[in-house]
């Protein structure tokens, strides 16, 4: 699978939302630096943090168990499947957000924006 990836600083920085048009357009005119914007390919049987650093980035993380959500990615495109016992509750699933540590991709091609627990919806799940 291959994965294009987005810093939420830079969102932050930008003034962007997760919710803006063409998102990743804007994010591949704009010149970023590989940490913040990019793409990589996800191996059969890694997680998408697993891949992430195995390709030498370092996204957030501390559990590594499904527990905490510091690893939390906004899925935008494409799926992520993810063991039946974790922290995240249905709501923000539906949202589409979703465990780097201990998600596999599913689909082809995904979209997804991490480092994104500083987004205000996740607060009560970081231990
Ligand atoms: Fe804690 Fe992924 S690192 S849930």
């Amino acid at each position: 699978s291959e994965v294009e990836y987005l810093n939420y600083d830079v969102l932050s920085d930008f003034g962007w939302r997760p919710e803006d048009d063409d998102l990743f357009g804007k994010a591949a005119a704009a010149d970023l630096d590989e940490e913040d914007y990019g793409a990589f390919e996800v191996h059969p049987g890694e997680s998408l943090l697993e891949a992430a650093e195995d390709r030498g980035f370092a996204w957030p993380f501390a559990c590594r168990g499904g527990a905490c959500a510091n690893c939390a990615i906004l899925l935008l495109d494409g799926e992520l499947s993810m063991p039946a016992s974790h922290v995240l509750p249905e709501e923000l699933m539906e949202r589409g957000f979703r465990l780097s540590c201990n998600g596999m991709p599913i689909t082809d091609e995904l979209k997804v924006v991490y480092n994104v627990k500083h987004m205000p919806e996740l607060d009560d799940l970081l231990l």
